[in-house]
Parts: structure tokens; sequence; C-alpha cells
């Protein structure tokens, strides 16, 4: 068991706005041992979830392939844990220090899970094997996927919970392999034994539920706690979508579930209920692309002293993912979680803002034409100097699914990692809230502060494991070269 003792200085404003600095002492521990982790993938066929388990086979047997620019190798380049470094400080020649996140820890052993460990399974309510659902998602390069036919042929999803209340009409026709939707006490444990066998078969110490399936619309159930919830379910309340039962599988099976679509599923009485089981969660809707960059950019203007008077963003993408976002409520939920990521930048600064909001305009539109590449024109609209106007535009285009999944691998990764830490012999609160930074629209626990802003979300992390190394938190204050 690895344990560390430390101070915090907790900042305190009062009614009155008189402001008080506290120390606070901590012991932290971390359960010493990587579990044999195991993560169910809800959209396991979807072109996330064919990617990410295409990807971590080509990683584990170190595959390599060709193509018109070179010989390849599978780089988790995108990935916190794999890629992203923690500073440690600068020598006498100034020369920065710093290590992987992923190499924290390993020398004593209470480090993160690695991507080989992982074992994968899920639900899908498309039948397709894997193989052909990388195939149909045309993210992978084929000399890549070929090498990978025999093993994704093998996996092939359960059947999984469809409604078509929630999610598109034009999803329809992939819905060949479902579990009869006739009562929902019944489903509820249909899908935990679905986790059980699994975690069985597969000898597993923990098994994590991701949902990547397709975005719903929002519920409407105005649940407050696990009880209510429950009641809903014995009720065969409608307003229970998939993706909460799926949540409440989860914690009924003592597993964190993670959302990473951006409808309303980590809601207060999910959270309770998975309180309730000891269990943890985090979302919500993947942060990629658009919205990553909205939550530096914006920031930065900001911390500027810039004004953003307007931010208007197009996306166009033709994958399936932007064919169920084409019809209006599936849109709303996506449109809702894109637009949030600016509130608190602009609650930070009620000076330059007084009581305005920047205008903020999202679009979406589905063109098959460019399949999972998907395209994102951004104007930020701001007032500078003399009432002068500055426009920046942006034009972004990637493969979504190639920018989602090593976010998909971090929030597994960090997830069961932050699952196995106690604070003066608690654990966290049941939203995994340093997952924030992976997250559109983070779901918080009552009484923490919301955090959107990137290089806010990324200190925090970076501070956490700095404390781990028995480095104090980066001021970036540097006094001690300055004099
Ligand atoms: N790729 C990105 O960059 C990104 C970023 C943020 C959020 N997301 C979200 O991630 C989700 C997945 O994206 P994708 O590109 O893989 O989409 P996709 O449409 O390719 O995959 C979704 C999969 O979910 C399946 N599905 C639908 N309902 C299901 C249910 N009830 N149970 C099991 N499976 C079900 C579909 O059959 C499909 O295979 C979407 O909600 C998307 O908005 C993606």
């Amino acid at each position: 068991m690895k344990t560390m003792n430390f101070t915090d200085l907790s900042v305190n404003i009062d009614k009155n706005g008189d402001i008080s600095v506290q120390d606070i002492n901590y012991t932290m521990t971390i359960e010493p041992k990587a579990p044999k982790l195991g993560v169910m993938l809800v959209g396991m066929g979807g072109n996330n979830g064919s990617t990410l388990l295409a990807g971590l086979l080509a990683h584990s047997k170190k595959l390599t392939w060709d193509n018109k620019s070179g010989n390849h190798s599978v780089k988790f380049y995108g990935s916190v844990s794999q890629f992203g470094s923690v500073h440690i400080g600068y020598d006498d020649e100034n020369n920065a220090h710093s290590k992987l996140f992923k190499d924290i820890g390993v020398e004593d052993g209470w480090n993160m899970c690695s991507p080989e460990d992982l074992v994968i399974g899920g639900w899908d309510i498309c039948s397709d094997n894997m193989y052909l659902a990388a195939k149909k998602a045309q993210v992978i390069d084929n000399n890549l996927l070929e090498q990978l036919k025999d093993d994704l042929e093998k996996y092939v999803p359960l059947p999984s919970i469809y409604n078509p209340d929630f999610i598109a009409k034009n999803q329809t026709t992939r819905a060949d392999n479902t579990v009869k939707y006739l009562n929902l006490q019944l489903t509820l444990k249909h899908l935990v034994k679905d986790i059980t066998d699994f975690k069985s078969q597969n000898n597993l110490d923990k098994v994590i539920i991701l949902w990547t399936a397709s975005t719903e619309r929002f519920h409407k159930g105005n649940w407050s706690n696990a009880q209510d919830l429950m009641d809903a379910l014995s009720n065969n309340n409608p307003e229970i979508s998939p993706s909460i039962l799926f949540a409440m599988a989860a914690a009924k099976s003592g597993c964190i579930f993670l959302n990473g679509s951006p409808q309303n599923t980590v809601c207060p009485a999910v959270i309770n209920y998975a309180k309730t089981m000891g269990t943890f969660v985090g979302g919500e809707d993947f942060k990629t692309g658009q919205t990553k960059i909205k939550s530096v950019l914006v920031d930065w203007l900001v911390s500027g002293g810039i004004k953003p008077l307007s931010i208007v963003s197009y996306n166009h993408l033709g994958n399936n993912d932007g064919k169920n976002l084409s019809e209006a409520p599936q849109f709303e939920s996506k449109e809702i979680t894109k637009k949030n990521v600016i509130d608190d930048v602009v609650d930070e600064n009620p000076i330059l803002f007084d009581g305005d909001k920047p205008d903020h305009a999202v679009v979406i539109k589905y063109v098959p034409a460019v399949g999972d590449s998907k395209r994102a024109l951004d104007e930020y609209y701001s007032e500078i100097f003399l009432n002068g106007k500055h426009t920046l535009v942006m034009h972004n285009t990637c493969e979504d699914s190639l920018l989602a999944v090593p976010i998909i691998l971090d929030i597994i990764l960090f997830a069961d990692f932050f699952s196995r830490v106690k604070l003066n012999s608690k654990p966290f609160n049941t939203v995994l809230s340093y997952l924030s930074i992976f997250f559109k629209a983070p779901v918080i626990n009552n009484g923490e502060p919301l955090i959107n802003a990137f290089f806010r979300q990324y200190s925090g992390l970076e501070n956490f494991f700095r404390i781990l190394m028995g480095l104090p938190p980066l001021s970036q204050m540097f006094l001690i070269k300055r004099i």
C-alpha cells in the first residue's frame, strides 16, 4: 500500500468576501496492485468501440503495417495517460525533467493499468462481429485491419437493450441484436448477469462499464435519489433509458460506470444509486476535438483580458454518429453538452462580462461523404481595445474515432486508478471528477466547483500525481530562480 502524507492549502471566502487560508493535512493511500481489469463497452460495434478494440489488439501484438507514408506501429498519441507528462523540475542547467503519467509508481508497484492489460467485451444492438464493424467504420488502415481479421472476428457483441424512443429512428435497421424490453426489473437482472458472466469467464478482479453507444435523447425523469429510481424501475417508467439501465446494472455489480455520450445519464438519482452501492461514475460526452479546443481558447482569450462576443461552431461528419445526431432530440443532447463548456470561464470574470455571456451557437450536419473524418469550423469574435474587433477562425479536420479512442483509454485507466485511492481512509466521492478533463460536460459531486478550462483541469491532475511522487504542487513562480 502506497501512503503519502501531505498538506494542502485551502482558500476560504466567507459571505462578506473575507479571505482566509487554512492548512489541511491529508494521508493518501493507493491500493498497490493494478487489478486484472475488464472493460465492457456499450456500443462495442460502433466506430469508437471497434477502433478501441482493434487499437488495443494491435498494440498488444506489437503489429506494424505499411501504407503510402511508410511503416507504422501503434502509438497512443492523444492519450494523457500514455504520452502526457508530469513536470518534476529544472536541473542546474535549467533542463526540464518530467515523467509520463503511465510511468509514475511503476517502480513501487502502484501504477495505473496498462493498455495491454485490458480485457474487452460488451454489447451492441447490431450483431456484426468486430471485424465487420471495424471494416464498416472505415477508420483503420486496411493493411492493419486484415492482420487483425481472425482476432476481431472472435469478438461478437452481446445483445443489448434497444428502445427506439431514445436513439434516432434512422438507427432501426442496425437493431438486429436486442434483448426484449418487456420488464425493466428483468432487463436489469439480465445485464447484471452479463457482467457477472464476463467477469468470471475472464477471471477478472474488476470491470468498468463504458457507454460509447449512440447518443440518446435526454430522459425527462425527475428522480432525485436512488429510491426514486428504484420505484421508477418497478413501475416500468418509460423515461428509464437504456443508458440508465446500464448505469444501474454497473452499480449493482459493483462496477464503475462512465458515460461518453452527451445524454443526461449520470443524473442525481444515478449518482445516488451508485453511492448506495459504493461504486463510482463519470461523464458526460468525450471531450475530443472542437470542444476541447474551445476549453483552451476561450480560457486563453479571457485570461488575456479579451472579451469574446460570439462563438459559432459548425461541424459536419458522415459516420453513424453523425447520422444519429441528424435527428432533433439527439442533436439537442449534443448541443447542450457542447454549449456548457465556456460557462466557468465566463463566470470567473464578471467584470469583463458584466452580466453578459458570449452568443454561442452550435450546428451539426450529417454529410455521409466525409465518413468518420469530422470537419469543424469555429469563429471566435471578440471585442478588444478601443472597441476594435478580433475574429479568429479555425478549421479542424480529424478522424473522430482516432481522437476519441486515446481519451477513452485515459478515462478507463484514470477511473480505475482514482477508484483505488483513499484520502484520510475514505474513497473519493461517487463522481470521479478528476476525469472532468476528458468530458465535454463534466458531472461533479455536490459542493464541488465545476471546471471546464482545459489547463486548470490538467493542472489538477498533474498536481495530484506530483503529490504522489512526494513533490509539492506546481506553482510556476520559480522564485528561487528570480533573485
Ligand atoms: N468519436 C468522437 O470523437 C466522439 C466524441 C464525443 C462523444 N462521442 C459519442 O460517442 C458515442 C459513440 O460514437 P461512435 O462514433 O462510436 O458512434 P457509432 O454510431 O459508430 O457507434 C454507436 C454504437 O452504439 C450502438 N448502440 C446504439 N444503441 C445501443 C444500445 N442501447 N446498446 C448497445 N449498443 C447500442 C450502435 O449500434 C453503434 O454500433 C456517440 O454518442 C458520440 O456522440 C464521440
